[in-house]
């Protein structure tokens, strides 16, 4: 137990936020009869943006600042009856020297599934820190090319989707 409300729970500090793409999530709000759903560990901000929990920072070196960053949670964003249906399961950020990729798990598997597709690169900035947090703060992110087909193949390779804002315990 704490006597500070929300301290030691490390969910309140961490997680990944993203917006992933204003003028889709825009496209999908003039649409009507268009839904979207966040659940297991995601949540919808005031923004718009999408927030992510961390789930598993333990395959992620501290020293080198790469490695992997497993959040949970699902977010599905449906139109055309169904006929458009995007879903962004558990994404995962893979930190390394050479690139960043942010993988989600591919809506046609189950959620437990260890199958993923890559969505977009990540431009990593440096990050900072508060001492208590690491952040990486506003990162900008390009659509991959294999999943040009996920958003209908109407985004080319490279794209600038949204910034992407990830926070872990120090
Ligand atoms: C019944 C089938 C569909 C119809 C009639 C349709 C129609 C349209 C129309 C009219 C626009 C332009 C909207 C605007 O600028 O406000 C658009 C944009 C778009 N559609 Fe669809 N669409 C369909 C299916 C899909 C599917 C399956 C996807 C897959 C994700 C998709 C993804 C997109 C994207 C990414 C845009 C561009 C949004 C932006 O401005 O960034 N569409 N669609």
């Amino acid at each position: 137990m704490t006597d500070r409300p929300g301290a030691g729970d490390d969910r309140v500090l961490t997680g990944m936020v993203w917006g992933v793409k204003a003028s889709f999530l825009g496209y999908l709000l003039r649409m009507p009869g268009s839904r979207q759903k966040t659940c297991f560990g995601a949540g919808e901000l005031d923004t718009g943006e999408f927030y992510f929990s961390l789930e598993d920072d333990s395959s992620f070196d501290r020293l080198t600042m790469t490695g992997l960053l497993k959040f949970r949670g699902l977010v599905e964003l449906r139109a055309h009856g169904g006929m458009l249906n995007v879903q962004l399961i558990n994404p995962w950020l893979d930190i390394s020297v050479r690139q960043t990729v942010l993988s989600v798990i591919d809506r046609a598997q189950p959620v437990d599934s260890d199958d993923r597709v890559e969505l977009v690169t990540v431009a990593m900035p440096a990050p900072t820190t508060d001492g208590e947090t690491v952040m990486w703060s506003a990162a900008e992110t390009y659509l991959v090319d294999t999943a040009v087909p996920i958003f209908n193949d109407v985004y080319r390779p490279r794209e600038p989707f949204d910034p992407i804002t990830v926070r872990i315990m120090a």
